[in-house]
């Protein structure tokens, strides 16, 4: 069968699908960092509750949904399709060992300009960060003083939990989520202390060093039944103890690393390239950054994090193995240079080398000028409804169908991860068709020419 037709039991409805629980109540987001992604992000939300912007670039708010036959003429928007939390009931709250609050982060942040922040100066005045678990061993270039202090590791995660119970109770929240905005963490390799929760609670017991504050943040979540979003490289949620947690309490986890720039640019251009058969015998990537995640990435511990996470898309995508005719043995280098004039506006340079007909090379140049935050912060907003709304279907453990957000996405162990960005799109459209209860849509479409 093509394109489903409606389900009898179906409707576009979300009544239809009783078994998820409805969106009532308030829902808080906590972000671990208030720098550049996170206020973009509060910033945007409050502005669009004000009616002084739209939610641009976030399907929850924009994308439509197509249901059943072409013929059907049914494409609701995503948000009247499936009950998601409505922007008005967002409570946000963060913590940060830089103590400024949103207005003064966001400002230094530079990434809005003051005739988008006055208008919401009151209200981001008001979102102050809570003391952070921080250490200087895996963020290097920050230095904070709002930080937690406790003998171990264990008694951080358990303020961590206090926290997130005192930000429930305070705001009258019905549910949480947590989304890792914070800086990216030193290269960890997983190792025997994150190979079960066992394990794991006894190295935050020894204040094991294989255990980095982002691990904290994700463990405290989820014991308090909270889904964790990562929007940076570091491991944390990607490890078989946190996974464990996350089923053992039925909780839904997702990462790792934002797929804005460059890498989302990557997983359009690669799979055009691989739908026409054609060669790839190298890919330099090359990028200029001047905001603070650009200064914390040019520390090598920290850079080393990400590159792994740039890097594992081309090979996923191109498949040497199966192809190595067209794609053994291309090269495929990153760089990312701390360059303070630009700010947070980045400019990545892609040069391509590409293959075609009887060997000849051809080149493809792509130069974007893109605004870093500007691309996270919808992803944010989406990645925390989406959680909250998988949260309620029941979903737990990994939620490959948020693949499309990662630039380094999650995958069931022994899986490889899907990194096409249309595959993603068609995985994520489908996974909430399936929700709720209507039929999946394949393309096939031959029952129009019956
Ligand atoms: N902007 C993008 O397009 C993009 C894309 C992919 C991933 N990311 C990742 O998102 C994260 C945030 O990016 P940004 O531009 O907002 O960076 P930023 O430096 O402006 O903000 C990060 C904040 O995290 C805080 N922080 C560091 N360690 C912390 C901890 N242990 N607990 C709580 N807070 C902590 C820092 O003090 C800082 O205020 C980075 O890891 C970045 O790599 C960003």
């Amino acid at each position: 069968m093509a394109s489903g037709s409606k389900r009898p039991a179906s409707s576009s409805s979300p009544s239809a699908a009783p078994s998820i629980r409805p969106a009532a109540g308030r829902l808080g987001i906590l972000t671990p960092g208030l720098g550049a992604v996170a206020t973009t992000f509060i910033a945007g939300v409050e502005s669009i509750r004000r009616g002084l912007t739209k939610p641009i670039g976030s399907l929850t708010q924009m994308s439509h949904i197509r249901l059943g036959k072409r013929t059907d003429n049914r494409s609701p928007l995503i948000k009247d399709f499936v009950p998601l939390a409505k922007l008005e009931d967002i409570v946000f709250a963060a913590w940060d060992p830089i103590p400024d609050d949103a207005l003064t982060a966001a400002r230094k942040a530079g990434v809005l300009e003051d005739k988008h922040l006055e208008p919401i100066a009151d209200f981001l005045k008001t979102i102050k960060p809570m003391p952070a678990v921080f250490d200087n061993k895996y963020v290097t270039r920050i230095n904070g003083t709002n930080v937690k202090k406790g003998k171990t590791k264990r008694d951080l995660a358990e303020q961590l939990r206090q926290d997130i119970r005192d930000f429930k109770k305070k705001n009258k929240l019905d549910r949480m989520v947590v989304v890792w905005c914070a800086s990216t963490e030193t290269f960890i390799k997983a190792g025997p202390q994150h190979a079960s929760l066992k394990a794991f609670e006894a190295a935050m017991e020894k204040n094991d060093d294989s255990i980095a504050p982002s691990m904290l943040y994700a463990w405290a979540a989820l014991m308090e039944d909270v889904p964790f979003c990562n929007g940076a490289p570091n491991l944390t949620v990607d490890i078989p103890a946190i996974l464990e947690l996350a089923q053992q309490r039925g909780i839904p986890i997702s990462g790792k690393d934002f797929k804005t720039g460059q890498t989302w640019m990557k997983t359009v251009i690669s799979p055009a390239i691989k739908a026409r058969m054609l060669g790839l015998k190298g890919w330099y990537s090359t990028n200029i950054l001047g905001n603070r995640d650009g200064e914390v990435l040019d520390d090598p511990g920290s850079f080393k994090t990400k590159e792994e996470s740039k890097l594992s898309v081309l090979h996923t995508i191109l498949q040497p193995e199966l192809y190595p005719d067209l794609y053994e043995g291309f090269s495929h280098v990153v760089r990312i240079n701390y360059y303070p004039p630009r700010g947070d506006n980045k400019e990545g340079w892609d040069n391509i080398d590409i293959v075609g007909w009887m060997g000849y090379p051809m080149q493809i140049k792509v130069n974007f000028l893109c605004r870093d935050s500007i691309l996270a912060a919808p992803i944010v907003l989406d990645l925390a409804l989406f959680s909250d709304f998988a949260h309620r279907a029941g979903m737990k453990g990994i939620q490959e169908w948020l693949s499309f957000y990662y630039k380094s996405p999650m995958a069931a162990p022994g899986l490889q991860p899907e990194h096409d960005l249309f595959i993603q799109q068609t995985k994520l459209k489908n996974t909430l068709r399936h929700l709720m209860g209507e039929d999946q849509i394949t393309h096939l479409g031959l029952e129009y020419y019956a």
